[in-house]
């Protein structure tokens, strides 16, 4: 099969496509046929071993996996022994965060894994939306029926899912995006919309339960003018001289649990809930553009410059 492989961390010219052997599902496992998966920030942040601490799972010298992609969307096409929850033809999609393998042809995966059916009438390429949403949906799970929150960078992968889910828990939901992105989130139902390239979004006269740093852009010191008494500010980043680490350690560790850097967990239920909420016509990703499997290379120099619009998908015909 086809698969894009890297044997050493390194920027994008690092992927080469190669022929591998196709893999063989063992008790347990299903075999996708991959339609399409994705680019994601997981993917280049792993691909240039960035942070460098991220090592200690990736592998510390060289990468222990050798093909990315997380998000994938396909055709269960072969099982393994004792496998009761799909059947040959079914359509699923899902996340496959710890073995990544979605750059290739095809992937085995625990049947008890990150996956769930494709709801009627979405294509493959509509249905890679789980990174971003991941990612989001561990902070907007903070979220109470009624809370105010602002969601600072809603219009990428992890901000564009935030918008939706945090409205989806009730939320009132103020978006901070720049001029190219207004529309769109007006589109996601935020409740307000603030251009960042035209006010200074923390001088906007009010304050919030949940603060969410989604795009790694902003910090700890220049929110909290904007957070409620007890609200709460998370980020999906490091944060300037990896403050947001400092801060969060001695957030958890004195109890105000303030300032938080949430990390996602139960990959299953949450593709298994997010299938649920796609197939109500409550969430749908945002898709910037497609690249083909063997121009891999562009997609990730495009991801890396932090200017994607939500999803960058690959298709893999
Ligand atoms: N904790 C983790 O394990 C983890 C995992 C994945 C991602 N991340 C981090 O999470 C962040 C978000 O990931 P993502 O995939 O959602 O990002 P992304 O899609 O790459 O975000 C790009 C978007 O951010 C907007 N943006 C750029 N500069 C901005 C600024 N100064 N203020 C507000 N918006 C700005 C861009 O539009 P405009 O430039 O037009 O505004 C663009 O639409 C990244 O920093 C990534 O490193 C962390």
């Amino acid at each position: 099969m086809k698969a894009i492989v890297f044997h050493r961390y390194g920027p994008p010219d690092v992927l080469a496509l190669q022929d591998v052997p196709v893999p063989r599902p063992v008790a347990g496992e299903i075999r996708i046929r991959v339609h399409a998966s994705t680019v994601n920030r997981t993917d280049t942040a792993t691909l240039r071993a960035h942070p460098f601490f991220a090592r200690a799972m990736t592998g510390l010298l060289r990468p222990k996996m050798q093909t990315l992609g997380m998000d994938f969307a396909g055709v269960v096409d072969e099982l393994g022994d004792g496998v009761l929850e799909f059947q040959p033809g079914d359509r699923v999609f899902g996340l496959s965060p710890d073995r990544f393998g979605a750059h290739a042809e095809y992937l085995c995966l625990p049947a008890n894994g990150a996956i769930a059916r494709i709801p009627e009438g979405t294509d493959f390429d509509a249905a890679v939306v789980c990174e971003g949403a991941w990612y989001a949906n561990s902070t907007t799970g903070l979220l109470e029926a009624g809370d105010t929150c602002l969601i600072y960078g809603a219009s990428g992968a992890i901000g564009t899912a935030a918008v939706q889910l945090a409205r989806q828990r009730g939320a009132v939901v103020t978006a901070v995006v720049g001029s190219r992105h207004l529309e769109l989130a007006a589109t996601l139902g935020a409740d307000r919309i603030v251009n960042y390239e035209a006010e200074d979004f923390t001088s906007i006269g009010e304050t919030f339960d949940l603060v969410f740093d989604a795009v790694g852009k902003t910090s700890w010191r220049a929110c909290r003018p904007l957070l409620k008494t007890s609200g709460i500010y998370a980020a999906t980043d490091l944060g300037p001289y990896w403050s947001n680490i400092l801060l969060s350690t001695w957030s958890g560790l004195s109890g105000s649990g303030r300032v938080r850097i949430p990390f996602p967990d139960d990959a299953p239920g949450f593709v298994r809930h997010l299938a649920g909420l796609m197939a109500d016509r409550k969430f749908s990703g945002v898709f910037d553009r497609s690249y083909p499997l063997d121009d891999i290379v562009a997609a990730f120099r495009y991801v890396e410059t932090g200017q994607k619009t939500g999803i960058v998908v690959i298709n893999i015909p």
